[in-house]
């Protein structure tokens, strides 16, 4: 709700304000009683959500609370609305509300109340999809791993014992929204809910069961009567009055299922998640806004972006199995709440434009008239005379000269020109006007004094139990920890061949996931691991046995539990078998029909290893520099915090495997050992984007740094915990800070311009106003030097860019002058600002790198 139309009446109910803002006024003495009385309200037709009787066209974005700190809230939600969000959404993730079941958790990230209460705070509404499945990479898909447990119950179907849970937390959440007065209906920010999540093609598989269960969702929510609707997102039956919408990276083919309802978007995909072993999607943002003017010149009024902020998946919370730590997802803000330049930037200029289209968009549907063979102008009129436009073109190929309204336009490929008043060009989604950065990682503090301890293989304590045959690791650990050990004997006949001829026999042992440690009488004998495409793993490898008993002992480890798919609750984890041995003198020998005992956690993990008061429960060693990597090894040290309040990191780069803590919080998995697959080839913007286009880090640890929020840290006395399962150096373990190492502007000469637009509109400016390139430093920082300057046809990328034929000799000069020195500064793109037009003729754009320190 950020920018126009409404804004916040004195109780927190939401007042229009053009026309009835004269009249609130009027009313503000006798408001007291009168606006208590008066129920605002959120409902819909076919072209538009409809808040306090009018139709808006709303942007809003994901922000996920738990995968923030609450001390980051505040900052988020502002630099949200800076972009020009009037909405935030979040799920409702039940697994971390309700640990066992009827015990409840709103605390630190899980203050839900607190996070609507910050977005009210920010003027901003809220859209609380409760789920309360959730999927989002989140373990589980959000539910409690008890639920699994409860007899007789079978997860999203119509199901009596699932429909009962499901049933007791949403009716939870709704009533502790409504004690705390946050729906619309109350004054509140929640215009939106959401039941369920993407159930259609769940229900498709499962037939009737799975209709009926959709019935009743959409009804039990319904009658929970909340006073603002309910979405159901792909869901192409959602009952009435449940609104669908669509998930994806495009959506403009998209239309609900009754004409009455409006063209919602609720998950705009901004980029992608990013697994252990998989390289890192980005997507860019030029083709993230195409893809959104697309939606709303083909009616779409409501569109939000999956992730605005993705954020982090702190602890245990990654879902996958293999979802990494960092949940960035290419965002808008990124997993540290920085700007993600140009991302940011361009989809502010976005919204701009189209809010100043609003009045004409709300006003009816759009017509729509081909330009040329990939083009189309879509114009939205109001019968009061307002009118925008909407060029687009669909050549992902080629520039496209097309003429609308007796004037010429210029459309690059694979983008769309925005036109608020029918003839002026305000933005195109292809020309980036806001500037972007490059980022770097400097270290700040390391070269810490290490101690640690090793962790028993296996040992023994009151919670070890032995049974015949292998268990199913989840039934076993309840997901209470990610280790689950499996030990047993195996007698070794001082006859056996190979103890003579020394060909070893092979141990095979086959896991439904996630990873496998190997232990021979303690040593490691090797590792397995599986993929987020496939979890399974086969362990197969000669091992080191001797006369006598032998111990196996195998650690598997869980990577997150899965979160989507049909039945993921029935899904597998840990050894179930066969587990053999071949190469005896007997030939193989059947190991999995014997007797295993089992160990839910490791041993540090029992002894709190973690926290301050635990770590004295055991005698730790001083790390040597030349220290041998040791698997299964727990490090300590402390540390002060570095100085400075920006966003902090741990470089994991030299280290295998495991889990960190920072004063006994969980900073999550870390796993740099798995290097991503994939193809980083170059990215261009143009051309339909799926998840694969556009890679970095190919053959690079899939995630290095791991986010450490500032909030957790002391001035001095830090304790830093890390559980290292592979083998990695800790003495390379530092502490790195995220800043911009540079910005750049890439820009058109001639290249449309909102404010240049706003100026003449206003009658501030009588000539068009040339754009301009702006460069701005973090706050704090100062613009050092200039990298590179070129105004002609210089090509390239931020951070690479080069001169091209063209190049004006004075292209450095109005940089030098303007901005060293500064924190930002501004340039008009125009030949006499550098000396003159080094090529006429010729479509040029200016080219800067400036260097922030
Ligand atoms: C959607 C789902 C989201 C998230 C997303 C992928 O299908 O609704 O929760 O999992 O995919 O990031």
């Amino acid at each position: 709700m950020g920018s126009r139309g409404v804004m916040r009446g004195a109780l927190g109910a939401n007042v229009p304000s053009s026309t009835a803002a004269a009249a609130a006024v009027a009313v503000a003495f006798v408001c007291l009683w009168w606006c208590s009385a008066v129920s605002a309200s959120v409902s819909y037709d076919s072209r538009a959500l409809i808040v306090n009787g009018q139709r808006r066209i709303l942007i809003s974005g994901s922000i996920h609370y738990p995968r923030s700190t609450p001390e980051m809230w505040p900052d988020l939600i502002q630099k949200a609305k800076d972009g020009g969000l009037d909405v935030i959404q979040t799920y409702v993730f039940w697994n971390g509300h309700e640990p066992s079941p009827g015990k409840y958790y709103f605390e630190e990230r899980y203050d839900l109340v607190r996070f609507i209460k910050l977005v009210q705070q920010a003027g901003l509404y809220v859209h609380l999809r409760i789920g309360p499945y959730v999927c989002a990479e989140w373990n589980f898909g959000g539910f409690p791993v008890w639920l699994k447990y409860i007899p007789g119950i079978n997860f999203r179907t119509d199901n009596g014992p699932f429909k009962a849970q499901m049933q007791r937390f949403t009716t939870k959440i709704v009533n502790m929204m409504k004690a705390e007065r946050l729906f619309e209906s109350q004054g509140g920010p929640i215009i939106l809910s959401q039941i369920e999540n993407e159930y259609g093609p769940e229900e498709w598989e499962i037939g009737a069961p799975g209709r009926a269960y959709t019935k009743w969702a959409a009804q039990m929510a319904v009658g929970l009567k909340t006073g603002v609707p309910w979405v159901m997102c792909k869901q192409d039956d959602a009952p009435d009055p449940v609104i669908n919408t669509c998930n994806g990276f495009y959506c403009d083919y998209f239309s609900p299922n009754k004409a009455y309802k409006p063209k919602m978007w609720t998950e705009a995909w901004t980029g992608w998640y990013t697994e252990f072993g998989g390289a890192v999607p980005v997507r860019p943002a030029e083709d993230m806004a195409f893809s959104v003017a697309r939606f709303i010149q083909k009616g779409g009024s409501f569109i939000n972006y999956y992730m605005y902020h993705g954020g982090t998946n702190f602890g245990r919370t990654a879902g996958g199995p293999f979802i990494a730590t960092s949940y960035d997802y290419d965002a808008p803000l990124d997993e540290y709440g920085l700007l993600n330049q140009p991302k940011w930037g361009h989809l502010k200029d976005l919204h701009r434009a189209i809010k100043l289209c609003e009045p004409a968009l709300v006003s009816g549907d759009p017509g729509v008239m081909p330009l040329g063979n990939y083009q189309e102008a879509h114009v939205f009129k109001s019968k009061s005379g307002a009118c925008a436009a909407f060029l687009a073109n669909y050549n992902p190929r080629s520039y496209a000269k097309v003429s609308f309204a007796n004037m010429h336009y210029d459309l690059p490929p694979w983008s769309i020109s925005i036109l608020p008043d029918c003839k002026n060009t305000v933005y195109n989604t292809a020309r980036v006007g806001s500037q972007s950065a490059q980022m770097k990682m400097s270290p700040v503090v390391g070269g810490f004094s290490w101690q640690s301890y090793n962790e028993e293989t296996a040992s023994y304590d009151d919670s070890t139990f032995t049974t015949v045959g292998l268990l199913e690791q989840i039934n076993v650990t309840r997901d209470v920890s990610d280790y689950l050990w499996y030990t047993t004997d195996v007698k070794i006949d001082p006859s056996e061949g190979f103890l003579k001829n020394g060909h070893y026999p092979v141990l095979t042992v086959m896991s439904a996931g996630h990873t496998l440690n190997v232990f021979i009488n303690g040593q490691l004998s090797g590792t397995a691991y599986g993929s987020l495409e496939n979890p399974k793993l086969t362990f197969s490898s000669a091992v080191n046995l001797r006369a006598g008993i032998n111990t196996i002992s195998l650690l598997s480890v869980a990577v997150g539990l899965p979160n989507v798919g049909p039945h993921f609750e029935t899904w597998n984890a840990g050894v179930l078998g066969p587990v053999s041995l071949s190469g005896l003198n007997e030939g193989r020998r059947d190991l999995s029909w014997q007797k295993w005992s089992y160990k839910v956690g490791l041993q540090g993990e029992g002894l709190s290893l973690n926290t301050l008061s635990g770590t004295s429960s055991v005698e730790w060693a001083e790390v040597s520099l030349a220290a041998q990597r040791q698997p299964l090894t727990w490090y300590k040290t402390t540390f002060n915090a570095p100085a400075g309040n920006g966003p902090l990191a741990l470089d994991m780069g030299a280290m295998g495997k495991g889990q960190v803590w920072i004063n006994g919080q969980s900073i999550g998995r870390h796993w740099p050992a798995y290097t991503a697959k994939g193809n980083c080839n170059d990215c261009n913007y143009a051309g339909t984007y799926t998840e694969k286009k556009c890679l970095k880090y190919c053959g690079l640890p899939s995630q290095r740094w791991y986010h450490v929020p500032q909030s957790w840290l002391k001035p001095t006395g830090n304790l830093l915990v890390v559980f290292e399962e592979l083998g990695g150096s800790s003495n390379w373990i530092s502490f790195v800070k995220k800043e911009i190492e540079s910005v750049c502007a890439d820009i058109y000469e001639w290249q449309p311009n909102l404010l240049s637009w706003e100026k003449q509109a206003s009658g501030k400016a009588n000539r068009p106003l040339r754009p301009k390139a702006h460069l701005s430093c973090a706050p704090g920082q100062k613009i050092s030097s200039i990298k590179f300057a070129s105004f002609g046809t210089p090509e390239g990328a931020c951070g690479s860019f080069r001169e091209g034929s063209c190049h004006a000799h004075k292209s450095y000069d109005a940089f030098e002058k303007n901005c060293i020195g500064q924190n930002s500064c501004s340039v008009a793109v125009a030949p006499e600002v550098f000396g003159g037009d080094p090529c006429p003729n010729v479509m040029k754009k200016l080219s800067v790198e400036a260097i922030c320190s």
